[in-house]
């Protein structure tokens, strides 16, 4: 670990140890029982306050790093959160698909074509869908490139390749389940590459996972399937319908342009699975004035490309 992730690690406790938080849209429906209204992202509205049950503090927001470092890195690869790690930064994000044999693999569009050569490799499999391809043909793809020539050929990385190294880096993950509704059993095959690779351990668990998705129903399904694991729901749901989703989610992580003071404190107000308090992480903030601005509202985290800018924003 990094000397600059010691704030970090702190919020870091503060987000996993102690809460569960979460932001709640417009649907006053008992989220996550369908893939329908229910998985859609709200908008949300909210505050920021740290909380564990020991009162409201002052700690700086846990910041991470969305996709990786991607503002310096291309997205989702390992060279992405190798930066991050460079940078200080012990927690990164991510977004899991299946290829079409089944095996999670990291990446965030639910076609390959923009942040691979897919195209040029395979001319005739337009629209290059992740779910088209094997994790053989998905290995093969230049996904560094588009970013930059510096990168050129960095790699999809498969979802275990990808926990290798962010353990050997001795980061944590935020992990994203990306489109659900088109991976049926992906809530599965996800935790058993987690388990296979000791993320689902106590360790792991208690404070060095949170797995989030805008699907209600693929959250409810990760707490149903394995309830120890700290979850998200990215969106922001009505304060009404927050109730339940704290039944099933610790976090309610909705697009900072939603969010408000008040909306935080009315997720604050809820506990969530683990009877901690829901906590929010907006995202996605690469700025020092909104950075500051979430900070002041009382967000938990901040998910950012450049996560330097937002550590020396809101330290
Ligand atoms: O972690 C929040 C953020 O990643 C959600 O949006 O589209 O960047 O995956 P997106
Ligand atoms: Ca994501």
């Amino acid at each position: 670990m990094h000397a600059g992730t010691a704030t970090a690690s702190v919020a870091a406790a503060a987000l996993l140890g102690a809460g569960t938080l979460l932001l709640s849209g417009t649907t006053a429906d008992a989220p996550g029982r369908d893939a329908g209204a229910a998985d859609r992202p709200v908008a949300a509205a909210g505050v920021r306050t740290v909380s564990d049950g020991s009162g409201p503090r002052t700690d700086d927001p846990l910041v991470i790093a969305h996709r990786g470092a991607s503002a310096y890195a291309p997205e989702n690869t390992l060279a992405a959160v190798d930066k991050a790690d460079d940078l200080g930064f012990d927690w990164v994000e991510n977004d899991v698909q299946l290829s079409r044999d089944g095996v999670p693999v990291v990446v965030h569009d639910t076609s390959l074509k923009r942040t691979t050569d897919a195209e040029e490799i395979f001319p005739d499999r337009a629209p290059w869908a992740v779910k088209d391809f094997t994790a053989a043909e998905i290995a093969r793809l230049d996904a560094g490139s588009w970013f930059g020539p510096g990168h050129a050929g960095a790699r999809v990385p498969t979802l275990q390749q990808y926990l290798v190294r962010i353990g050997r880096n001795h980061q944590n993950l935020l992990l994203e389940i990306k489109s659900p509704e088109v991976y049926p059993g992906i809530e599965q095959a996800t935790l058993r590459v987690l388990r296979q690779e000791g993320w689902l351990d106590r360790e792991h668990v208690r404070s060095r996972l949170v797995i989030q998705s805008f699907g209600a129903g693929s959250v409810r399904k990760v707490h149903e399937q394995h309830p120890d694991v700290i979850t998200g729901f990215l969106g922001a749901p009505a304060v009404a319908a927050l109730p339940s989703y704290a039944e099933f989610t610790d976090q309610i992580n909705p697009a900072y342009a939603s969010v408000t003071s008040a909306y935080v404190a009315a997720v604050h107000a809820l506990k969530g699975p683990h009877d901690k308090r829901l906590q929010v992480s907006a995202w996605t903030v690469d700025d020092a004035e909104h950075a500051v601005r979430m900070a002041g509202y009382g967000v938990d985290g901040i998910i950012t490309n450049a996560p330097d800018v937002v550590r020396e924003a809101t330290d």
